[in-house]
């Protein structure tokens, strides 16, 4: 067995840089970060500071204008579209800061597409049964057939967890996962995603502007205007 522990994301030089009508607009300028198999981190910062931006590169979501991204050793972008799906298909559940829930989809049918789509179910459950166990898990049960219309949004985005989890990604990246929740549901959600960290050591990356549920992961990373700053508390430290 290898000793050393797993990387599970890995950015080396992540650059993006963006067009406008004024010239270039540099979003992200030279991101490192190294995240173990197994941790859970937080991404902090200002609005504006590029976390979804860098959220969206680790998910391959988007491509970077220069800089490296490896999930679990795989190169992302060395990869051609069909094969990041693969690997995102294979590895990382994502949770938007908008649901992007399918909205021809009733709930049910939006937790099944990844299991459709992957042709892949949980080791020990068929796909409804997994899909309704989870739906049942973040408070859902009763919303089964509910299409996104008729769900309210911090529903919607329950419906969009429930999702992201369903096929028990090893990465699990989620930006403002609370952000239109209520404080009793948030932290029904969040504490979800911790019980799977520990249940099934999946790896925990999530975006959030809410200073307790940054403090609740193993480590934080501060981005300020495209950059990974020391965290206020390792600044005041040293
Ligand atoms: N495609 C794009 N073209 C131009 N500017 C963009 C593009 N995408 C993002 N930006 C800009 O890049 C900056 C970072 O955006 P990003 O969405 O990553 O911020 P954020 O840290 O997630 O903010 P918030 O906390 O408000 O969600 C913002 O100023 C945004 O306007
Ligand atoms: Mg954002």
């Amino acid at each position: 067995m290898n000793e050393k522990k797993e990387l599970a994301v890995e950015a080396r030089d992540l650059c993006k840089i963006v067009r406008d009508a004024t010239g270039s607009l540099t979003i992200l300028d030279g991101i490192n970060v190294s995240i173990n198999a197994g941790e859970t981190v937080a991404i902090v910062g200002a609005s504006g500071s590029g976390k979804s931006t860098l959220l969206g590169l680790l998910a391959g979501l988007d491509v970077p204008t220069s800089g490296v991204v490896k999930i679990f050793g795989n190169d992302l972008f060395a990869l051609d579209e069909d094969g990041r799906a693969a690997l995102r298909a294979e590895k990382v559940g994502f949770v938007f800061q908008s649901f992007q829930l399918l909205p021809h989809l009733d709930a049910l049918e939006n937790v099944l597409l990844p299991m459709e789509l992957t042709g892949r179910s949980p080791d020990d459950m068929g796909p409804v049964d997994a899909a309704r166990a989870l739906l049942q898990r973040v408070g859902l049960g009763e919303r089964l057939s509910h299409y996104p219309k008729y769900l309210s949004g911090g529903e919607q985005q329950r419906v969009a967890l429930a999702r992201a989890f369903v096929l028990r990604p090893p990465l699990l990246l989620a930006d403002e996962p609370t952000g239109s929740l209520d404080a009793a549901t948030g932290e029904a959600v969040i504490d979800l995603m911790f019980a799977l960290n520990r249940e099934r050591g999946s790896t925990l990356l999530l975006v959030t502007h809410d200073p307790d549920i940054a403090r609740r992961c193993g480590r934080q990373i501060e981005l300020h205007a495209g950059r990974v700053v020391q965290p206020a508390i390792a600044r005041m430290t040293h």
